[in-house]
């Protein structure tokens, strides 16, 4: 089997004109996104770093437009890798992924003007009822603004989710089928159902509800806002948003791990057969992902024991499984391939490895007795930046590259590939661990302004934030320039 030879691009995913077009808006938009909101971060952490000072009430802004703007232009990209491998298998309508996209603008540009004309600096998780509550900071405009960006861009969600669940329910009949249910408990496993499809079915699952749960929160938070006797119970608000916010968060890499099973065995020669386990996998995740949002509230006296104790085990299920069969596959089909390294095989070695460090301390803050040291320290930001930045976006990026580079002749690594992609990985591990230190010094995450003594990690961090941004820069260059040639081809 290992030296059986896969066509790099297959003639079932070549793009018509409108499909290029349209998938090179996304990646485009979502690399210029990253490059503006990763410089923003840089300034946030100089500031911290005491080299900057962006001022407290601007920190809170590009706070709130950073930690908004990166977690929907990540979900939005890696929507766009889970298309380019579902439509080979079901039917989907080009339309539904095109309206995506504008809604996904249109919401940007509403939380852009919320944040800076407006003057919302809530955060992105918009806890109820702060946005109703600015100190006159910010009217109730900029609040509803914000919100309404977030439920634009939930609604192409929506629109475009249930176009894939009719896709799959059109092929497969149902979600267990398509999920590969079926086959938790016995019955021969085909080994040709395709990996896209059960990932996608469970994040079609998970994710529709998440991000109904956030819709639900915003219409109700709009409804506070304007008519402040309206009140709503502010756990149960809380629970709705972060369910909202994990489980978006959640599925970004979910999304983008589909680019894994389908590319991985084109550049190694080695297969992805589907198995029972890999099915028990992503059917245990997709149950626990919706379930697991009580441990954000681990610190919330008012929430009752039992869901506490509930998200604490959950958080030991949802990460480890799919994990542990994605670690597999991919150290497996590298391990002496024979193949020759290619941008795309070398990220989604990267993202295994940024995936796998990055759930250990989410997982350690997702039991009880850690968070209570650990909760809203830079250890959160520690965490969810290693699985994003070294995991999720190299994910998407994988795929970039495939999609990028296919005019040319050869997939090789160039030269200067060699120095981007380290640079990157340097500058992430130096940025991630920097939060992970200092969240384990105490150190309290959303501070503009830092104590002396905790000024040695913020001065860390913008380094490797500044080593993280050439190598994105290259990136950047290089994949747009590749798509662009490609289009006139
Ligand atoms: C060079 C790259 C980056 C830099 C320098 C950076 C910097 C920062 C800083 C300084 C904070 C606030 C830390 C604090 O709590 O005090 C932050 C928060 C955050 N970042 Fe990043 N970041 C980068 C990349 C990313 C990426 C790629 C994503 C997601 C795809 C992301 C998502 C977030 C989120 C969701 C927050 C939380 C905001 C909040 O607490 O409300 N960041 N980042």
């Amino acid at each position: 089997m290992s030296n059986m030879s896969y066509e790099l691009y297959p003639e079932d995913e070549r793009l018509t004109g409108k499909e290029q077009v349209a998938l090179n808006f996304y990646f485009i938009t979502a690399l210029l996104v990253f490059v503006a909101m990763m410089a923003l971060g840089l300034v946030m952490r100089m500031t911290q770093a005491k080299w900057a000072d962006a001022g407290s009430v601007m920190f809170y802004r590009i706070m709130t437009m950073h930690g908004a703007t990166m977690i929907t232009t990540i979900s939005m990209a890696s929507t766009a890798v889970m298309w380019y491998f579902l439509r080979k298998y079901v039917r989907l309508h080009l339309w539904t992924f095109i309206v995506n996209y504008v809604l996904y603008v249109l919401g940007i540009v509403q939380i852009a003007v919320a944040v800076f004309a407006g003057g919302y600096a809530g955060a992105w998780t918009m806890l109820y009822p702060f946005p109703a509550h600015s100190m006159g900071l910010w009217d109730n405009f900029a609040a509803a603004s914000f919100m309404l960006g977030y439920l634009t861009i939930g609604t192409g969600l929506l629109i475009f989710y249930l176009d894939c669940a009719a896709g799959i329910i059109e092929k497969y009949g149902n979600f267990t089928n398509a999920l590969g249910a079926i086959w938790l408990f016995g019955g021969e496993v085909d080994k040709n159902h395709p990996a896209a499809v059960v990932v996608s079915t469970a994040v079609v699952i998970a994710n529709f509800l998440g991000v109904l749960a956030g819709a639900i929160a915003v219409v109700l938070s709009l409804i506070n806002l304007y008519i402040p006797s309206i009140q709503f119970d502010p756990l149960v608000m809380k629970e709705l948003i972060y369910w909202f916010g994990h489980m978006v968060a959640n599925a970004t890499i979910l999304m983008g791990v589909i680019g894994c099973y389908e590319l991985l065995p084109r550049y190694t020669g080695r297969p992805h057969p589907m198995t029972r386990g890999f099915i028990w996998a992503y059917s245990i995740t997709c149950v626990s992902v919706i379930f697991v949002v009580p441990h954000h509230l681990f610190m919330d006296f008012a929430q009752p024991e039992w869901m506490a104790f509930t998200g604490q085990l959950l958080s030991w299920g949802e990460g480890f499984p799919v994990f542990f069969v994605t670690a597999y596959f991919v150290l497996t089909s590298i391990y002496r391939s024979g193949k020759p390294w290619t941008m795309p095989s070398a990220l989604i070695t990267l993202a295994l490895f940024g995936w796998a460090a990055g759930i250990v301390p989410a997982i350690l803050d997702g039991t009880i007795m850690v968070n209570r040291y650990m909760h809203n320290t830079m250890w959160v930001d520690g965490h969810f930046h290693f699985y994003l930045i070294l995991g999720a976006l190299p994910l998407v990026f994988a795929l970039m590259y495939h999609v990028a580079r296919r005019h040319l002749r050869t997939v090789r690594v160039w030269a200067v590939d060699k120095v981007a992609l380290p640079l990157y990985l340097f500058g992430g591990l130096v940025f991630v661990l920097a939060f992970l230190g200092a969240g384990q010094d105490g150190v309290p995450r959303r501070y503009s302004v830092h104590d002396l003594a905790w000024v040695s990690w913020d001065k860390a961090g913008s380094i490797g934030a500044m080593l993280i941004i050439l190598g994105m820069l290259y990136f950047a260059t290089s994949i747009t320039l590749g798509l662009l040639q490609r289009s006139r081809e």
